[in-house]
């Protein structure tokens, strides 16, 4: 029931979705108490929600998920109805890198939440949802046809997928043995404003606009299926309010793009943005050596979400990227601060041993 009050529980809220959903959430119901709970790591960043920090039914708590007692503190406190998790570590390459700190913030962390939750709510699980928000990624790869239902077996290939399948599992093994009320999705690649520049789509943009070569993982040939990130935030908002209780939904756009039409694209736009000569930008595609393990590609059937709840993306692709570059055209000032720090250590490090 959207008139009562509940108070949420939105882990990872300062990340890219994370910032998306709170924004919706806390303009959208103000009769909830939205509690953004982030550890704020590298991707997280306040600066994200500057446009509803003062709201009155809005509030920040630094906390890592994985710490217990500070879980333990915050559910006392705020006495949550619901949890939205977002909060993860995310980018492939990072986990490539440093798998353990995915087993711990993914794995750990999601187990941590559940237990504390599970313990809060027992014995009156009425009103209560534990909402899990995952990745197209579990299902694995696919050949050149073919989607990924909610069916679809889980067949992780890279330690972020692995270790989000395995916090999957963990949430509905708490349902099926503990009861606990959980719902779960599994979303397709997004795009949007506040997008960390390390994901393939802002980092782009950013080489455009500084003239630095165009890293294309292998041919450029994968595939991936892009959805705006205000859509991802409503098809939560629709999932939470409407789904149904133990099950799972798929969250896609039904669009699919290879890598390198993306870079064209992106470069053709900014072309005509920045006041190039057609084809100026297409010079600073680089193709390096590939990620490995790459999946080949993803491509989610959303029909069960759009059938049994009527949601459905708003956005064209072509219309959605424009507006991305405007914003990280118009918000250099956030890219300079957020490319700073860890991210100059981690670029080094992905691009010039390529
Ligand atoms: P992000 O990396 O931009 O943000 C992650 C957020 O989680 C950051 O604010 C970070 O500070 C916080 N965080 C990380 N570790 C934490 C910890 N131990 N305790 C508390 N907070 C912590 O990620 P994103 O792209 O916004 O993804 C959000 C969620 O959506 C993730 O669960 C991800 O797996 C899932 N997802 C992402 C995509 C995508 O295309 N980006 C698609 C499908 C699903
Ligand atoms: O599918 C959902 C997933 O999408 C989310 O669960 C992840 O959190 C999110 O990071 C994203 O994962 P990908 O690995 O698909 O996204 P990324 O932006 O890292 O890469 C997209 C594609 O572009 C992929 O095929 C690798 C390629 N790529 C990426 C980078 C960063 C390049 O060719 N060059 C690059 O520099």
């Amino acid at each position: 029931m959207v008139n009562e009050s509940k108070t949420i529980l939105i882990t990872g809220g300062a990340g890219f979705i994370g910032s998306h959903v709170v924004r919706l959430f806390v303009t959208k119901y103000p009769q909830y108490r939205i509690v953004n709970g982030d550890a704020l790591t590298y991707a997280g960043n306040l600066g994200n929600l500057k446009d509803i920090e003062s709201a009155p039914n809005y509030v920040f708590e630094k906390a890592d998920i994985i710490d217990g007692p500070r879980i333990q503190e915050l559910f006392v406190r705020y006495k949550f109805d619901a949890v939205i998790h977002l909060a993860a570590e995310s980018h492939v390459d990072r986990s490539i890198m440093d798998p353990l700190a995915f087993v711990r913030t993914n794995v750990l962390g999601t187990a941590n939440l559940l237990h504390i939750a599970g313990n809060a709510w027992k014995g009156n699980y009425t009103g209560k949802l534990f909402y899990h928000v995952s990745t197209d990624e579990v299902y694995g790869s696919l050949g050149d046809t073919g989607f990924f239902t909610e069916e679809t077996p889980y067949d992780p290939r890279s330690p972020y997928s692995a270790s989000k399948a395995s916090s999957d599992h963990f949430v509905m093994a708490w349902h099926h043995t503990y009861g606990l009320p959980v719902i779960l999705s599994n979303c397709s690649n997004n795009y949007g404003s506040n997008h960390f520049p390390e994901k393939l789509i802002p980092l782009m943009i950013n080489n455009i606009l500084n003239n630095k070569p165009l890293p294309v993982y292998g041919k450029g040939d994968n595939v991936r299926d892009w959805l705006f990130v205000d859509d991802h935030a409503r098809a939560i908002d629709t999932i939470f309010h409407k789904g149904r209780v133990g099950e799972k939904y798929n969250i896609g756009g039904f669009n699919e793009w290879k890598n390198i039409d993306i870079v064209n694209l992106l470069c053709s736009v900014m072309d005509k943005k920045l006041g190039r000569s057609p084809g100026e930008s297409a010079k600073l595609i680089t193709y390096v050596t590939d990620r490995p393990g790459h999946d080949h590609r993803y491509a989610i059937d959303a029909t069960k979400l759009n059938k049994e709840l009527g949601w459905k993306p708003s956005l064209q692709f072509e219309e959605g990227l424009e507006r991305t570059v405007d914003w990280y055209l118009g918000h250099q000032d956030w890219v300079k601060q957020v490319t700073s720090g860890d991210y100059r250590k981690y670029y080094d490090e992905q691009y010039h041993k390529r």
